[in-house]
This record gives structure tokens, C-alpha cells and sequence, in this order.
């Protein structure tokens, strides 16, 4: 069995993950630096087998060649259906076809999904209310509704003879190493960044996953992406905090400059944070990673955005900055804006419309003709101040 590299994560209960070191983009959006896992898994219980989830499109003999370590494939009853994004649900169409007597379980949203996206026929789907339980004879799944966690459909199935959840995407990172996450070192910033990416536009709906997951006795979580935990409590007090909005004393700062007169601004702006006690994350857009602003808007506490004007706007990558703050719904309560202009200020008011209504107070907006003169250094010092202000004022 390990020549497959199969893990047993309890009598019945296999790992059967494939590993996908060499991939660097995900979503067309986000970078990998350390590739992922599409961790599949394998439920052997007394009269029927279950697949919980799938791989990645282009691995599907790689999964039958983990399956077949363990079992028959003609053998699985079921193909559970956690989530139908193709990175878990892509090998369904030639599961289904190796797995010829098997359902695919999935919730009433999922059906049309299946469908759609991997032409599974009605007949061959089994549908799944919240709550619901499937034995398999000695192994019994329990399947929890979680919608938009981070698709419609999405749900975690629980095999509650062995207190194993699996949640799919939920409490994953985009690791292909390790089995276990105590072997990873700085889990929970790859963690971070995952959630930052992936659920944290979601957090009502995170809250009410984890307010569900609570009477459950859950001793593994075996997530479809990264590393399992053996000791959840870490990785579930980390998605209460991140879920609930918690932040730190800490700014992160995105900005571009062309010429140097904004990025002299975000020093000086920098420069006060730091010296009033402030945490920094500091990205200049023109080179920094989505996933490394994401990650570092999960606990931030205040934005700031240096965007410069080009062409009677904001320069692209700032309003790029902006819609990803908009659409991230970072838990970020305060933000500074900074610009320059060359002959017609103009960024500003375009960033704000782009961040359109959020909860984050602009604690200040300045708008500076070319390089930032003494005057101006004041202002932003002053800003920074402000802003430092409100960051630790709160508790
Ligand atoms: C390609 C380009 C387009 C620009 N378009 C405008 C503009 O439409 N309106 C304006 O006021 N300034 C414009 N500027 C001038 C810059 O806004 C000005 O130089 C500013 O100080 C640049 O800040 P930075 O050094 O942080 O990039 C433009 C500059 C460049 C290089
Ligand atoms: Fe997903
Ligand atoms: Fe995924």
C-alpha cells in the first residue's frame, strides 16, 4: 500500500491525495509557491465503499491507481461530491465510468452542477438533505450542508464511528507537502493565505458552518487541499478568529508609483505607523502577490492604498488593489488614501468608487501635486498619526 503512497488515517478511512508540485496558478488568479494536493479520500465500511471527492482534471489514472491500492473501484457505492469545482470533482466523468454501480452523492444544489459540469444522468444521483446520514455498514457518513463555503452546493461529510470531517476546501491550504499539518512548519500562514483567498468573502457563512461543526466530537480534519489536522483545535480556533473578524494592531499598505512621488508618501506614511507601534505589511502592487495581500488583509485592522493618476484616473494596479478589497471583504475597519497627480487630481475618486459602500472609515484622503513637498510630509505624518490612533485604540 505505501507504494502508492496511500496514508491510513483510520481502520477504513485512506488518504489517497495526489500531488501537484509543479502547479504555480490557480483560478487563473492565485499564485502556488508550493504547488497543492487534491487529497481525495476512501471510506471502506462493512457492505459499501465510499470516494470522498476526486483530483484535479489530468490525474484520473493517478487516483485509480490509489484507489486500486485499497480497493476494487467496481467496488465504491458511492462518490460523495463535497464541492463539483473541478480541482476535486474533475475526475468524476471517468470515476463514474470505472465505478459503475456507483450514485454520486451530492446536495440539491449540487445536482444541476453534476450535471452540467461532468454529464452525471439523474438516475445516477443520490441527493442529500442537511443532517443526513448514509451508512455503509460499521461506517456511518454524516453529510453538513455548508453553502457558499465557497460554492452553492458545498458541503462536508463526517464519518462519525471516527470523528473525521471532511470539508473540502474548508480549512485547506495550497501545500503539496506533508501528510499531516503538525509537520508543516508555519501551517497556519499557508492556512491564512488560503482563507484570505477562498472563504474570507464569505465569513457569515463561515460562522454558521462552524456554529454547526460545534456538537460534533471532530478528532481529524481532512480538508481536500494541504495537509490533515490530527489536532483541529488549532486550525479551528484559527478559522473561529479569522471567521469573526478578529484583527491585529496592523496596517497593510498597497501602493504603485511610477516616478517615486507616491512611494515616498507610503514611506513617510510607513515610517509613522511603524514608530507609533504599528504592524506593516507593505506591497508595491507592481510586484507583490495576490495571495501575500490577501493573506495579510485576514487580520489587518487598516488599509492604506497609494494610488498615483494616470490617464484622468487612478493607475490600474491601485484600482486592482481596490476591487480586491471590495470583493475580499477584508474585516479592515480603517483606511487611508494617498496619491499624486501630475496636472489634474483625479485617483482618489475613483478608488472610492470602486470600494464602493464598505464598512471601513476613510480616516483621511490627500491628493498631492507631484512629488510630496515638506508640506505634504506633514500631512501624511499627520495622517499617520491618525490612523495609528484608531488602530490601537481599538481593543
Ligand atoms: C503614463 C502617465 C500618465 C499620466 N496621466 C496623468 C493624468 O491623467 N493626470 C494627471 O494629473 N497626471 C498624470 N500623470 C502624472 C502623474 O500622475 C504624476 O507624475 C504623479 O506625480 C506620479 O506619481 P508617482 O511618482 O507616484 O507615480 C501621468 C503620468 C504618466 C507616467
Ligand atoms: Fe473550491
Ligand atoms: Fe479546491
Amino acid at each position: 500500500m505505501n507504494r502508492k503512497n496511500v496514508v491510513k488515517l483510520a481502520d477504513g478511512v485512506y488518504w489517497i491525495s495526489i500531488r501537484d508540485w509543479n502547479r504555480r496558478l490557480f483560478d487563473a488568479l492565485i499564485s502556488l509557491p508550493n504547488g497543492t494536493s487534491y487529497n481525495a479520500y476512501l471510506v471502506t465500511g462493512g457492505s459499501l465503499n465510499a470516494l470522498i471527492d476526486t483530483v484535479n482534471p489530468g490525474f484520473e489514472g493517478d487516483l485509480q491507481a490509489k484507489i486500486h491500492a485499497v480497493t476494487n473501484p467496481e467496488d465504491i457505492g458511492y462518490v460523495i461530491m463535497n464541492h463539483a469545482e473541478p480541482d476535486h470533482a474533475g475526475a468524476i466523468p471517468y470515476i463514474m465510468k470505472i465505478a459503475s454501480d456507483a450514485k454520486l452523492v451530492t446536495t440539491s444544489r449540487g445536482v444541476k452542477l453534476a450535471q452540467t459540469f461532468y454529464g452525471v444522468p439523474q438516475e445516477r444521483i443520490k441527493t442529500v438533505a442537511d443532517g443526513e446520514t448514509l451508512s455503509l455498514g460499521g461506517k456511518t457518513l454524516r453529510f453538513i450542508e455548508a453553502p457558499m463555503l465557497h460554492w452553492p452546493e458545498t458541503m462536508f461529510t463526517y464519518v462519525e464511528e471516527d470523528g473525521i470531517l471532511f470539508p473540502c476546501d474548508f480549512f485547506g491550504s495550497h501545500l503539496a507537502m506533508g501528510v499531516y499539518s503538525d509537520e508543516v512548519e508555519d501551517l497556519l500562514v499557508h492556512a491564512q493565505r488560503y482563507w484570505g483567498e477562498i472563504m474570507m468573502p464569505f465569513r457569515a457563512m463561515a460562522q454558521k458552518a462552524l456554529e454547526k461543526l460545534k456538537p460534533l466530537n471532530i478528532r481529524v480534519i481532512a480538508p481536500s487541499h494541504g495537509p490533515v489536522h490530527r489536532n483541529p483545535k488549532i486550525i479551528l480556533d484559527a478559522y473561529r478568529r479569522w471567521a469573526n473578524g478578529e484583527t491585529r494592531p496592523k496596517a497593510t499598505i498597497m501602493y504603485v508609483s511610477m516616478w517615486g512621488s507616491t512611494e515616498s508618501m507610503m514611506d513617510q506614511l510607513a515610517e509613522t505607523l511603524a514608530s507609533e507601534g504599528v504592524e506593516l505589511a507593505i506591497h508595491n502592487l507592481a510586484l507583490s502577490d495576490v495571495g501575500d495581500i490577501a493573506k495579510d488583509l485576514v487580520d489587518s485592522r487598516a488599509i492604506a492604498l497609494g494610488a498615483p493618476t494616470v490617464l484622468g484616473g487612478a493607475h490600474p494596479l491601485a484600482v486592482y488593489a481596490a476591487y480586491l478589497v471590495k470583493v475580499l471583504r477584508p474585516p479592515a475597519k480603517f483606511a487611508v488614501l494617498l496619491s499624486s497627480y501630475g496636472w489634474g487630481a483625479a485617483a482618489i475618486k475613483q478608488i472610492q468608487e470602486v470600494l464602493g459602500q464598505q464598512n471601513i472609515e476613510v480616516v483621511g484622503a490627500l491628493e498631492v501635486n507631484g512629488p510630496p513637498a515638506e508640506e505634504a510630509e506633514k500631512r501624511v505624518a499627520e495622517l499617520g498619526k491618525m490612523l495609528s490612533k484608531k488602530i490601537l485604540e481599538v481593543s
